[in-house]
């Protein structure tokens, strides 16, 4: 697994520790990182120690534990609980995931260290600030665009074949896990647009209804938005849905040289 830097606000101090309850038996430490706008203090990581025989198997079971019972300022997001909506995002034991489908048997070591996503900036805790990459979403325009009009008795329809070319793409749950896994977004995501955002590009630019392509393909024509991708493949590796948005982004690097010759 990929070891990723901290958050960008993480000149990291001691924090405290809970500990578990008399008794407990099976005990397993959570080192989270915290971080409060209103405080005025650095970062911290807490320790929390975890009875596991009074807790649900994943990281997000976890957490809820302990928001519940221990610490009720604990903040992070989280909606589904099934790695439909993508809100839960975070790294946990290095690597970026969400934490509804991350066991927590899975990690690693005698504590499990859990972070923001890295290198965006902190809201508080474990929630980043995701408004540039839903600014760079929106310049995508991610809608579908056509000139024809619909049939008026029906559905825009697709071949088979053309509908099975979105697999892969429409499965994104627009996470963020692998454009803040992406060393070339760390360090020039004001400009690079980065896997998630050039993933959903490739997906209405490989869809047979949409007729905007040469225009999307003119708009990302550009030295930073997506020229910045090295195949370095982070992004690939630790997309917690199992998608391959460098592949998207090499068949979009492919169109461009198509048309170009
Ligand atoms: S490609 Fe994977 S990691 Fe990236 S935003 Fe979509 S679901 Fe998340
Ligand atoms: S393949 Fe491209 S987008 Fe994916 S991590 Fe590497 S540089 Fe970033
Ligand atoms: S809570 Fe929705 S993906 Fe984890």
């Amino acid at each position: 697994m990929v070891e990723l830097a901290l958050p960008a606000n993480s000149k990291m101090v001691a924090g405290i520790t809970h500990k578990a309850p008399a008794g407990a038996k099976r005990v397993r430490n959570f080192k989270i990182y915290r971080w409060n706008p209103d405080d005025g203090k650095n970062p911290q990581l807490d320790n929390f120690e975890i009875d596991l025989d009074a807790c649900g198997p994943m990281v997000l079971d976890a957490l809820i534990k302990i928001k519940n019972e221990i610490d009720p300022s604990l903040t992070f997001r989280r909606s589904c609980r099934e790695g439909i909506c993508g809100s839960c995002a975070m790294n946990i034991d290095g690597g970026n995931t969400l934490a509804c489908l991350k066991p927590i048997e899975e990690c690693g070591g005698d504590a499990i260290k859990i972070t923001p996503l890295p290198h965006m900036p902190v809201l508080k805790d474990l929630i980043p600030d995701l408004s540039h990459a839903y600014a760079q979403l929106r310049s995508i325009e991610p809608w579908m665009q056509s000139d024809t009009p619909a049939p008026p008795d029906g559905e825009r329809l697709q071949s088979k074949q053309e509908r099975a070319k979105l697999d892969g793409m429409w499965e994104c749950i627009l996470c963020f896990c692998c454009s803040t896994a992406c060393p070339s977004y760390w360090w020039n995501g004001d400009r690079y647009l980065g896997p998630a955002v050039l993933l959903a590009a490739y997906r209405w630019i490989a869809d047979s209804r949409d007729e905007a392509t040469g225009a999307r393909l003119d708009a990302l024509e550009d030295p930073f938005k997506l020229y910045r991708c090295h195949t370095i493949m982070n992004c690939t590796e630790t997309c917690p849905k199992g998608l391959n948005p460098a592949k998207a982004i090499a068949e979009i690097k492919h169109l461009m040289l198509e048309r170009q010759g």
